[in-house]
């Protein structure tokens, strides 16, 4: 498969270019069951996605060998390797379709940070292009696909609220176990982490005992709590990087009473704080921090859908 051009310029857009709204997730829980032959490790995880995401453009390309992606990161490949490329190649092979696609990525969402946004780039590649193209596929072809580039892409084919078993790539909706509205802080030192470090380094001694399904059943009855959002892989990340446990602790004395729960994403390296409404958060003194509010958003007729207006992303 032909390789993507690379454009350094964003300024390029087709007149006829149509824009989606690419989200990235949460892990409330993330229980770690075991680890697999193949490398990979069976999970059993309450996935969320939430309202930070980039903003994506695509048009249909004339060309006839190869799709452009242009990104406004330049730290991002732009080559067959970007899982956006992927996406578009895995959806062609797929449904047989030769077409080509132009496509921009506006980063919002900081890479490392156990928040899928890459994986939610791809999750969005694949369904605009079928969207563009007519929907030769369904939206169940399209999850059940997804699984072939990533583990954690096909639960941006859910409804926003899914609790994931095998890889990751197997995804069952669920109600939201919380209200959408609910005040979410996501905080990142810059430094990020690389995922098949921390399974690699993760202990398998060192997991939490607790029965996911049971997770399920207490977050809905008794909301976030510390006891509830668990997550396996914090102890590899947390000694492979001592800070995140620092402003795991910061997180929860600068929150006060209102915090309810402080808790690691995915394999790292962001810490998701949520409260009550009148949570002052962590103030952020240190530009070493990335720092956005966040909410858990929902899909509806294909469209995400938030309660009310973005709040702010810094
Ligand atoms: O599936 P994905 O490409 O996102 O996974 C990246 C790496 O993370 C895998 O190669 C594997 O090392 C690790 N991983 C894992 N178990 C999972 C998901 C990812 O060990 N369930």
């Amino acid at each position: 498969v032909a390789a993507a051009a690379s454009a350094s310029s964003l300024d390029a857009a087709p007149s006829d270019a149509t824009s989606f709204f690419s989200p990235s997730k949460i892990n409330l829980f993330l229980r770690v069951v075991r680890r697999r032959d193949d490398g990979y490790h069976d999970l059993a995880s309450l996935f969320h996605v939430i309202d930070l995401g980039d903003d994506m453009k695509f048009a249909l390309s004339s060309s006839t060998t190869r799709d452009t992606l242009v990104c406004d990161d330049d730290t991002i490949p732009l080559d067959d390797s970007n899982l956006v490329i992927k996406a578009l190649n895995l959806w062609r092979e797929k449904t047989g379709s030769e077409q080509r696609f132009w496509v921009e990525l506006k980063k919002n969402v900081p890479h490392g940070a156990g928040l899928g946004g890459g994986s939610g780039n791809a999750a969005t590649a694949m369904w605009a292009a079928n969207d563009l193209c007519g929907k030769p596929a369904s939206e169940a072809d399209l999850l059940l696909w997804s699984g072939d580039i990533g583990s954690d892409i096909s639960v941006f084919f859910s409804t926003g609220a899914a609790y994931c078993t095998g890889r990751g790539e197997i995804v069952e909706d669920v109600d939201p176990p919380l209200p959408l509205d609910t005040p979410i802080l996501l905080v990142k030192p810059n430094v990020g982490l690389s995922t098949p470090a921390i399974f690699k380094a993760l202990d398998l001694d060192g997991r939490s005992a607790e029965d996911p399904l049971g997770l399920l059943e207490k977050i809905k009855a008794e909301g976030p709590k510390d006891s509830i959002c668990v997550n396996d892989l914090e102890a590899p990340a947390f000694s492979k990087l001592p800070e995140l446990l620092e402003l795991k602790k910061r997180l929860k004395a600068d929150g006060g009473d209102g915090v309810k729960s402080v808790f690691m994403s995915g394999s790292g390296s962001t810490i998701v704080q949520i409260g009550d409404d009148d949570v002052p958060g962590f103030v952020a003194d240190d530009d070493a921090l990335f720092r956005a509010k966040t909410r858990l958003i929902t899909r509806k007729k294909g469209e995400w859908y938030a309660p009310s207006p973005f709040l702010e992303v810094k």
